[in-house]
């Protein structure tokens, strides 16, 4: 049994997750594989909590291991199924009774879930159209098909009324033929029509390794096409690999490959900052950026506390709101972890590093350096010769940062005066960006 520290400590990490996913939308691309699992009941419970806790969540499912179970592996072109007339009658019957089940094991799963007295509600449909991969060199790919139009606005309507939508890889065109869709693709087609949060492909294969085959968790664009061409991976990640790219060149916000077969994955991927599969984003996860107005209620909870210790100079949300201009924010995952501020004075070449906090649990792992090293270059490039710092307790931490210890009196007129003002006797330091 999980102790009552580990507990808290992982509700404390999981809380600004689940804030952050409420209303947004995440496309599972799941595998036949995984749905064939043992561990498939547990994935359901967990789809089925995200969907209580107000997660719009879209399942797209695979049938490549069902038809291989019925001794139809049939032939493949560049991964890609060849579908023939008998294989597509067998995946029309496989996406039935694989719907069902998936109904029944989110139905289960809902049981569990703090809204199990509402029913969840599973919305499927024609919300795919599809036309012909046709002849690809030479090869005719039969009743393989790919996405033509996904009906956003019938998808909306159903994630809307708290509708889990769930679409298999099957597709219908205009002269009514009905297509076996890829699943990779289609689902990747459906979270950039959707602009979805995130894309989590979950397969039998942990993420993207590295040469040690150790899985390499977070993973720029770039980064992972560098991965790539440095080593080899599993065929299934070289083929989603470039559609992940495609969909955070699109705007989807993250695309995570995940290991499906493993119990928990869903949620330890989501809920916790390290995760336990590969995760890509467009850029790095770390950044730091000037803060809007809309960090503000975050930047209070980071200052609060520190401000209670007597840590940090009291600053209130019109004080916030005032100077928001001032403010940096480190972020990681899209969550903000730092801030600092770099306070210039009127007439004076000098500017001031202040209200620099780290939140409690990313401490120790830089950032601290990074927002300094940040605000001295910011400060550098508009003139700033010297960087103030003034603290109570965070002395050492200057020092070994390069900062000299100083008089009051070399503070800008308008800083001495607040400085006298507010008895906190704050120790002065200086640096020269020279
Ligand atoms: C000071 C602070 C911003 C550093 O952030 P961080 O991300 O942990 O910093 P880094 O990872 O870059 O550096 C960590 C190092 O700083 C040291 N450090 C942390 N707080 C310190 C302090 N008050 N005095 C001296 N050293 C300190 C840590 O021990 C660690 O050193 P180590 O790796 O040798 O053990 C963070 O500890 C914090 O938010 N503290 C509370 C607010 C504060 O004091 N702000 C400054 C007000 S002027």
């Amino acid at each position: 049994m999980m102790s009552h520290s580990s507990f808290v400590k992982a509700f404390r990490e999981a809380a600004p997750y689940i804030h952050y996913l409420h209303g947004k939308t995440i496309v599972l691309a799941v595998s036949s594989h995984v749905l064939r699992s043992e561990c498939f009941p547990s994935l359901a419970r967990d789809i089925a909590l995200l969907n209580s806790l107000g997660v719009r969540m879209v399942i797209v499912h695979g049938v490549r291991a069902f038809l291989e179970e019925y001794g139809m592996a049939g032939e493949y072109w560049h991964g890609h199924r060849i579908t023939d007339k008998q294989s597509m009658s067998e995946i029309k019957r496989i996406c039935g009774s694989v719907r069902l089940d998936i109904e029944a094991a989110l139905g289960m799963g809902f049981l569990h879930t703090p809204a199990h007295t509402a029913k969840l509600s599973v919305a499927g449909g024609n919300f795919i159209s599809a036309q012909p991969l046709g002849v690809l060199e030479g090869v005719d790919m039969q009743l393989t098909g790919q996405v033509r139009k996904i009906d956003v606005e019938a998808i909306t309507r159903s994630l809307n009324h708290n509708q889990l939508v769930l679409i298999s890889p099957v597709g219908h065109s205009l002269g009514g033929i009905t297509y076996n869709l890829p699943l990779p693709e289609t689902a990747t087609a459906v979270a950039l029509a959707l602009h979805a949060e995130k894309l989590v492909f979950l397969s039998q294969s942990s993420g993207i390794c590295d040469a040690d085959g150790k899985v390499l968790l977070n993973l720029s664009h770039t980064d992972a096409q560098k991965i790539l061409q440095q080593y080899p991976q599993h065929e299934a990640i070289e083929r989603i690999v470039p559609l992940a790219q495609e969909a955070l060149k699109g705007g989807v916000h993250r695309v995570q490959i995940i290991n499906g077969t493993q119990d928990g994955s869903l949620l330890d991927e989501l809920f916790t900052r390290s995760g336990v599969g590969t995760a890509l984003a467009y850029s790095s996860f770390m950044q730091i950026r000037k803060a809007l107005a809309s960090d503000i209620p975050e930047l209070m909870r980071l200052i609060e506390p520190l401000v209670r210790e007597g840590i940090l100079l009291p600053r209130n949300k019109d004080d916030l709101e005032k100077h928001i201009q001032d403010f940096f924010v480190a972020e990681y995952d899209d969550l903000i972890v730092g801030c600092a501020a770099l306070k210039t004075f009127e007439n004076s070449k000098m500017g001031e590093i202040s209200c620099l906090a780290v939140s409690p649990n990313m401490r120790r792992h830089g950032y601290g350096d990074l927002l300094l090293e940040y605000i001295e270059d910011y400060a550098q490039k508009h003139g700033i010769t010297h960087l103030l710092a003034l603290t109570t307790r965070t002395a050492d931490w200057f020092i070994e940062r390069g900062f000299d210890t100083a008089e009051a009196s070399i503070l800008p007129q308008e800083r001495l005066l607040q400085y006298q003002d507010n008895k906190r006797n704050s120790k002065v330091f200086v640096k020269s960006l020279a």
